[in-house]
C-alpha cells in the first residue's frame, strides 16, 4: 500500500520588529497558502502549514504551525522539510529585518529615524542546499513587473522544480484577492499559464500538474 503524499506549505507573512510593538510585513493575507493546504487535503495529502499571522481559520484536518519571524519560519521550516514530498513556499518572507532589535517599546523621543536593515536569509534556497532525491520544491513569484524572466531567474537562483509567477499589480490576483492568475514555469522548461479562478481553483489546478512528479517519486521509495 502507498503511504498519503506528505506536503509542507508555508503560508501567510513574516514579520520582523523593530522592538516589541512595531514591525515590518506586507499585505499577505495568507488566502493562497490556506487554500492551498484544503486543497492538498481534499486529494487525501497529508498536510504540515506553517503560518505567518492572519485572521483565516486552519482548514480542517492540517497540522498547523504558526509563526511569527523570518527566523522562526527558517526553523520551522528545517524540522519539517525532511519528511516531506513536496514543498510549496508560498508565504511572503519579508525580505528585510532592522538590523537592531530593542527589546522594549522605543521611546519616540530617542527613535532612531534612520533604521539601517539587514537581509532575512533565502529559507527557500536554505532548503533547496539540504534536499533529498525525489522531493519536489516549488515556490511563488510575487511580481508587479517583468513577470516571465524574473520567475525564470527564481527558478533557477533557488534550484526550484517548479516556480508560480502572480501579478501583484492586479487587483483580481495577488494580495488579499480571493481570485487569483498565475503562470506556473517548470524546471524542465514548460510554461502552463493557468485558468484565472478562485484561489481554491487555482490551487487544485496546480497540485494536479505537481501530482504525477509525485507518484513517479512515491512509486519509487
Ligand atoms: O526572491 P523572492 O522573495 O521573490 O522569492 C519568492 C520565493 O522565495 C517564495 O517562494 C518565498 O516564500 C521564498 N522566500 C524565502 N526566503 C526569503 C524570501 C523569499 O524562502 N527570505
Amino acid at each position: 500500500m502507498t503511504r498519503p503524499i506528505r506536503c509542507l506549505i508555508t503560508a501567510g507573512p513574516t514579520r520582523e520588529f523593530f522592538d516589541p510593538v512595531r514591525f515590518i510585513s506586507n499585505p499577505s493575507t495568507g488566502k493562497m497558502g490556506y487554500a492551498l493546504a484544503q486543497a492538498a487535503l481534499d486529494a487525501a495529502w497529508t498536510v504540515d502549514l506553517i503560518s505567518g499571522p492572519v485572521a483565516l481559520p486552519p482548514p480542517q484536518g492540517v497540522n498547523l504551525y504558526p509563526i511569527t519571524t523570518g527566523a522562526e519560519l527558517h526553523e520551522t521550516c528545517h524540522d519539517l522539510f525532511p519528511s516531506c514530498d513536496i514543498l510549496i513556499m508560498c508565504a511572503a518572507v519579508c525580505d528585510m529585518r532592522p538590523a537592531q532589535s530593542h527589546p522594549h517599546k522605543v521611546k519616540k523621543e530617542t527613535f532612531e529615524w534612520n533604521v539601517r536593515f539587514e537581509p532575512v536569509p533565502d529559507i527557500l534556497k536554505s532548503l533547496s542546499n539540504v534536499r533529498k532525491p525525489g522531493q519536489v520544491l516549488v515556490g511563488f513569484a510575487a511580481e508587479t513587473r517583468d513577470i516571465a524572466e524574473y520567475a525564470r531567474r527564481k527558478l533557477e537562483e533557488k534550484n526550484l522544480d517548479w516556480i508560480v509567477a502572480n501579478d501583484v499589480s492586479r487587483s483580481d490576483a495577488g494580495f488579499a484577492s480571493d481570485t487569483n492568475t498565475v503562470t506556473l514555469y517548470a524546471r524542465t522548461g514548460e510554461t502552463y499559464a493557468l485558468q484565472p479562478g478562485t484561489k481554491l481553483e487555482v490551487a487544485s489546478s496546480l497540485l494536479a500538474l505537481f501530482a504525477p512528479t509525485l507518484s513517479r517519486t512515491q512509486s519509487n521509495t
